[in-house]
């Protein structure tokens, strides 16, 4: 049987952003570490016209700073072929096809092919359909698999017309939906943190715990995007995706096992007992926001691309609900936004305050007890922390909140695999685990497609908060009404 470091990757996208920004650095990260060596060749492909001399000197200049050894670098390229490919033209596929069969011998592949589409959402059905009926697919006992970036439809519908597209060519297994959050070392600590510690796990359900709180903010506007992010809006880009899948981690019950299928059955499960809102649920529920100018920033309108009454959103606010034995009556709180006072993800969890604060008598001079929050540094910083409540050393009995903080060095941060490279080596070795299955993916949708379809209807009051804040006022009133607050808030 061939091994998962025999393998013939063939990229649909192949000179795009993506490709030669995460995709090739993460590659050479792969092949440096022997994960993948003499037994690996892939073959590029978009509509440009390219020699494989060419296309190496692309792939060469997308990884020159990782490069140590110059021999390394020119070895790993050498292992790249290009193919210019119309994706309608059905031709192009037996070239495909041929090449293909070709690198097989010559690498000795054993019939491993990974088939990675990163191009407009509009071919990912064609592609993977052609892929099948024109015979690119291997035969022999090797593996097929297909990789598939975002976004994965507009809606539920347009999800599921996609999703049938390729599963009349793959299997469920087959099918590796990448999202880059799950990639990422904290979001893939969330399940060490809650299931590697009795303190965390027997307290993680509403009893103990008051809200969760889960914060992906950015600095930076739509920039060069517009064409792409004016026809999506915050909602679709971040919250129907990574935002879901964060909350279904942090959501979900213990799975029987740590592997990828049991895993994904649990979040599931959980994503099934999420509340999806009626229209007024969804009105009140959940705040959008686009951002202004604030003299020296443009506002959202005045991007180049976006059109000057764009009401597309680039600020979501929304507190979720479950209804199951766990959550019930524990909201969990989301927001992200452009343009926001820095760029960074963090969760916090807020535990419930002791029922009885035994320290609050007058004349103590305590303050009132904290709530415990646990917080999950995902980026920049990478790390824990937790407030807990403890004496000062005052010399009457007086408590104070200690915060008892564990933050990776940028020593280990900058050693720690980079999303893609982590991403692209499961697919290798065939774990979804990191990956988004289809019911997440369809739940996720029929979820977020409430919310739209209140906000597509009712006209938004935008511009409505300036670059450098945290979003819109209404975003903290959505805590307030419920007499809570953001964890992290401006000038902490
Ligand atoms: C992408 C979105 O999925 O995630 C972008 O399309 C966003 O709009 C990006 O900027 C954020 O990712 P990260 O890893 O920089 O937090």
């Amino acid at each position: 049987m061939p091994t998962e470091r025999q393998s013939l990757i063939m990229l649909f996208g192949a000179t795009g952003d993506l490709a030669t920004r995460k995709l090739y650095p993460a590659l050479f990260q792969l092949y440096k570490k022997g994960n993948i060596r003499s037994h690996f060749a892939l073959i590029g492909t978009s509509r440009q016209k390219l020699t494989d001399e060419k296309f190496r000197d692309l792939v060469s200049k997308s990884i020159e700073n990782d490069v140590t050894d110059k021999k390394q670098g020119s070895d790993f390229a050498s292992h790249f072929y290009y193919i210019a490919h119309d994706v309608t033209n059905l031709a192009h596929y037996s070239v495909l096809k041929d090449k293909a069969d070709e690198l097989d011998k010559k690498y000795k592949l054993g019939g491993n092919r990974v088939f990675y589409i990163s191009m407009a959402p509009n071919f990912f059905g064609t592609v993977a359909k052609d892929l099948k009926t024109q015979h690119v697919l291997s035969e022999g006992p090797g593996f097929n698999r297909l990789v598939i970036e975002k976004p994965f439809g507009r809606d539920y519908e347009s999800a599921k017309a996609l999703n049938d597209a390729l599963s009349a060519s793959f299997e469920e297994n087959q099918i590796f939906r990448i999202d880059h959050y799950l990639g990422k070392e904290m979001i893939q600590n969330i399940e060490a943190v809650r299931f590697g510690n009795t303190i965390f796990e027997a307290l993680w359900n509403n009893r103990y715990i008051d809200n969760i709180q889960i914060t992906l903010a950015e600095k930076l506007g739509v920039e060069e995007r517009a064409g792409y992010y004016d026809n999506s809006g915050a909602l679709r880009d971040m919250v129907q995706n990574h935002i879901m899948q964060i909350v279904s981690l942090l959501a979900m019950e213990q799975p029987v096992a740590f592997k990828d299928t049991d895993i994904r059955a649990e979040k599931v499960k959980a994503l099934r007992s999420l509340r999806v809102y009626n229209v007024a649920d969804a009105a009140t529920n959940f705040v959008r926001g686009q951002y202004a100018s604030n003299g020296a920033e443009k506002e959202y309108r005045r991007e180049d691309g976006v059109p000057a009454d764009s009401n597309t959103e680039t600020f979501v606010a929304g507190k979720l609900l479950f209804d199951n034995y766990r959550w019930s009556g524990t909201p969990f709180y989301i927001r992200t936004g452009k343009k926001l006072a820095d760029k960074f993800t963090r969760v916090d969890v807020v535990f419930k305050k002791p029922l009885v604060d035994i320290f609050a008598f007058p004349q103590n001079g305590s303050t009132p007890l904290n709530a415990n929050v646990l917080t999950i540094y995902v980026e920049p910083t990478q790390g824990f922390s937790i407030v807990v409540n403890a004496k000062n050393n005052a010399s009457g009995f007086q408590t104070e909140p200690v915060n008892l903080t564990y933050l990776e060095d940028a020593k280990r941060t900058k050693e720690t695999p980079q999303p893609y490279e982590r991403l692209i080596h499961d697919v290798l070795k065939g774990d979804g685990t990191n990956f988004a299955s289809w019911p997440e993916v369809a739940n996720a949708w029929k979820f977020v497609d409430q919310i739209r379809r209140v906000w597509d209807i009712q006209q938004p009051m935008f511009p409505n908060y300036i670059p450098g804040s945290m979003g819109p006022v209404a975003a903290d009133e959505l805590l307030a009404r419920d007499h809570r607050e953001w964890v992290y808030k401006l000038n902490q």
